[in-house]
């Protein structure tokens, strides 16, 4: 049997607030993200895009809709199973970094490897490895203050990444960086990408946005487009391509 899309998502909806201040955040949101797959989305400010982030990253649980990750229905899990989850099959990346301020980059890389209470020893050498991959092996012993924000994010995407999770959720991750240096993380999350990682991410950049293989466009909590990016070098597989194009939803 073939494998099971990597995240199912079927009338996803979620609201905040109660009463009369109730507001439908999601309202009703339906896609699958293959394995291998790398998804932008996009969207006006309040559309929905970081919520939706928030229940894939298993961080929050939606009001109603169902939510298969990697084949397992993960919408009604109560919060200790999520975390689980959350450790194990998931690195998230935010627009802020939300790196610990006062320990080297080594330390905050090997932070998720100390949930899963793995020897110091082999603890360091992952994270060691995952810094090394990001170009950062000179930079270990630094403390976020002392490296650029470009470095800040590589460090945050090493830390997403030493658990070898299935999935990188990435909201706004070039958002406080130049758009040289957004290039860049683009570049590295591409290469990631093409050695097998699935990545969600959120942008409002169109050039950011042209990095992915998908565009996924939200309005008022529903995805109103949804359709697929022609990569340059990709160009041999263009009819295919254009058809996938064609996929939108409303
Ligand atoms: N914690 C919260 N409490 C109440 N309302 C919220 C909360 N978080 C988000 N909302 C509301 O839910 C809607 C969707 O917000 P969300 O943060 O998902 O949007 P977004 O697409 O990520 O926007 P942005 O591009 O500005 O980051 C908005 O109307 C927002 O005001
Ligand atoms: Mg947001």
């Amino acid at each position: 049997m073939p494998a099971p899309p990597l995240i199912e998502v079927e009338g996803l909806r979620h609201a905040y607030g109660v009463g009369s201040g109730l507001v439908w955040a999601l309202d009703g949101v339906s896609l699958s993200v293959e394995r291998g797959e790398f998804v932008a989305i996009m969207g006006p400010s309040g559309s929905g895009k970081s919520t939706f982030m928030n229940i894939l990253g298993c961080l929050d649980t939606a009001t109603a809709g169902l939510y298969r990750l990697d084949g397992a229905e993960v919408s009604r899990l109560h919060h200790d199973a999520l975390a689980a989850i959350r450790n194990r099959k998931i690195g998230f990346v935010f627009q802020s970094f939300n790196l610990l301020p006062r320990v080297s980059a080594l330390e905050n890389v090997e932070l998720p490897l100390s949930y899963r209470r793995m020897l110091a020893g082999k603890r360091r050498r992952h994270a060691l490895a995952m810094l090394a991959r990001l170009g950062l092996a000179e930079r270990a012993g630094n403390k976020p203050a002392e490296l650029s924000g470009g470095q800040q994010q590589r460090v945050a995407i090493a830390r997403a990444l030493v658990t070898e999770p299935l999935l990188l959720l990435a909201d706004e991750p070039t958002g406080a960086l130049d758009s040289q240096t957004g290039q860049e993380i683009m570049a590295i999350l591409r290469r990631l990408n093409q050695e097998g990682l699935t990545i969600v991410l959120v942008t409002h950049e169109a050039e950011v946005a042209a990095h992915a293989d998908r565009i996924v466009a939200f309005r008022d909590g529903r995805v109103v487009s949804d359709r697929a990016v022609i990569q340059q070098n990709e160009q041999a597989g263009i009819g295919q391509r254009l058809s996938e194009a064609g996929r939108y939803v409303r």
